[in-house]
């Protein structure tokens, strides 16, 4: 039976006939007004601030917002400022789709030749010649047969201490190798590629240099680095209030990226959430817990651009700073009511002024609809959780009545339904559980009243039936039942 169209419940035996949706919005249950502005707020890249109780959707209503995103067109690089190594230089690059018909290079000529005919150069970086003495002998042999100087150093290209890790991979490694060069004939440029295929034996492969092949693609140089991908994620979530999380940071190097020796100041910036999530969304749980770094927030927001420096005042990336990275999200933030008064002005005056605030529901009115689709969360919740058998329908009717306790109990109202969802698939989990301790192949009534008795909140059942929920409600801040 189609999730959609449960007409008449009547109809339904188990949860089993009941098909899942895909579509992360249809999943959402009892938010449908919220769920209209998120989708024009993702189309129109407004801001979003989600307010309610625990468990009701705000999580699952960014998520979703996040399936509307389209592919990001910027990659945003970082280059090494050969003039100031410390103001690495920031690059945004629109890339285009891949175009299907791209060609590979025109191979000009292939040849083998034997490793000791290969230009000395050439046999230096293949390992074949010792650099010092120049003899030959096999790239397996890591120092000089006649010299005993060690082989590989000097063309892994610096002595430093990074350098020294990399030559030992490449040592681990060296059975067969390649070595590319460019070669410049007759005014044109040649790529060359030599190759060990054999033991004794080396390709050389000579075709059109790239860049003239495809004159639109450039060549990565090597002191550039991406900083943020275009096939990265640009669904970003942050909790809690680390300013290296959501501002981005600068490493510290003990050599303090002294020339040779330390790790340059390009190669240690690592970006914050606000830039990861550059052209995507920023989903801050939580927004209260920022406290101070909100004003942060609000100035990325405000010029879609944002310094990253290093946090740590002792380390040597404090005096590193790559000014302009871009941050063009779009904020999803979460906060319950009784946090709003935490939240500074300006931003909610942003939030209001460009985009939507959003009151979720934490009950919906009880009606023919309203229970198929509590009938539809049992069989997701079933589906999502695959370790427990599907409810029978008297079992669904305990749950319905639950979440009606719970709707009067916890909202006052009549004839209504919660919308605390997270509480309620708890239940159903419960239940499940205990259907399969009793080796029982569907969950039935009896297994959601024993569930119940177990799901009530360690504070209601350590002060027995005398509290009133509502006083447990206020004083302990939850919302047990
Ligand atoms: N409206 C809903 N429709 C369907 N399932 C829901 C809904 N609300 C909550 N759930 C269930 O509860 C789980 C938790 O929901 P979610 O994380 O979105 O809540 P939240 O409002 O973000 O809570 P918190 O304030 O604690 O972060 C979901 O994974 C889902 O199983
Ligand atoms: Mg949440």
């Amino acid at each position: 039976m189609d999730a959609d169209k449960i007409d008449d419940i009547a109809e339904i035996e188990t949860t089993a006939e009941i098909d899942s949706t895909q579509d992360p919005f249809e999943q959402i249950i009892g938010q449908d007004q919220a769920i209209t502005l998120v989708k024009s707020a993702v189309t129109q890249r407004r801001h979003v601030l989600l307010c309610g109780v625990p468990g009701i959707g705000k999580s699952m209503l960014a998520k979703a917002a996040a399936s509307l995103l389209t592919r990001p067109k910027q990659e945003i690089r970082l280059h090494n400022n050969p003039d100031n190594p410390e103001r690495p230089i920031i690059s945004v690059h629109i890339i285009d789709e891949p175009q299907e018909d791209v060609e590979e290079p025109d191979i000009i000529d292939t040849k083998y030749a034997r490793p000791e005919e290969l230009p000395f150069e050439v046999g230096v970086h293949m390992g074949y010649r010792c650099p010092r003495c120049g003899s030959y002998s096999l790239p397996e042999h890591n120092l000089c047969m006649e010299c005993g100087a060690t082989k590989r150093c000097d063309w892994v290209g610096d002595n430093s201490y990074h350098g020294l890790f990399r030559t030992l991979e490449v040592i681990e490694e060296p059975a067969l190798g390649s070595y590319s060069c460019y070669e410049e004939r007759d005014g044109s440029t040649y790529e060359v590629l030599y190759q060990r295929t054999h033991r004794d034996t080396i390709q050389i492969t000579r075709q059109i240099a790239r860049s003239q092949a495809f004159p639109n693609s450039e060549r990565v140089e090597v002191s550039q680095r991406v900083l943020i991908s275009r096939d990265s994620t640009r669904f970003i979530r942050v909790s809690g209030a680390s300013p290296v999380e959501l501002l981005g940071d600068v490493k510290h190097d003990p050599y303090g990226g002294a020339e040779n020796l330390g790790k340059e100041a390009y190669l240690r910036v690592i970006p914050g959430a606000i830039h990861e999530a550059h052209e995507g969304i920023l989903y801050v749980d939580e927004i209260a817990s920022l406290g101070a770094y909100q004003k942060h927030l609000l100035t990325a927001m405000q010029d879609k651009k944002y310094t990253i420096t290093g946090h740590n005042p002792q380390s040597s990336g404090a005096s590193v700073r790559v000014d302009n990275v871009p941050c063009d999200f779009i904020l999803f933030a979460s906060c319950n009511i009784e946090d709003l008064a935490k939240l500074i002005p300006p931003l909610r005056s942003r939030i209001r002024g460009y985009g939507y605030e959003i009151m979720l529901n934490s009950y919906i009115e009880k009606t023919k609809d309203t229970i198929a689709d509590l009938y539809r969360f049992v069989a997701q919740t079933i589906r999502e959780d695959g370790r427990i058998p599907h409810f029978t329908k008297d079992a669904v009717k305990k749950v319905i009545d639950h979440a009606e306790e719970i709707a009067s109990s916890l909202d006052g109202q009549r004839n209504a339904l919660t919308l605390r969802l997270r509480e309620l698939g708890g239940l159903v989990r419960i239940a499940g559980d205990l259907a399969v301790q009793d080796e029982s192949d569907l969950t039935m009534p009896m297994h959601v009243n024993r569930a119940k008795s177990i799901c009530k909140g360690i504070e209601l059942r350590s002060f027995g039936r005398a509290e009133s929920i509502e006083k447990i409600h206020r004083d302990y801040g939850s919302y047990f039942f």
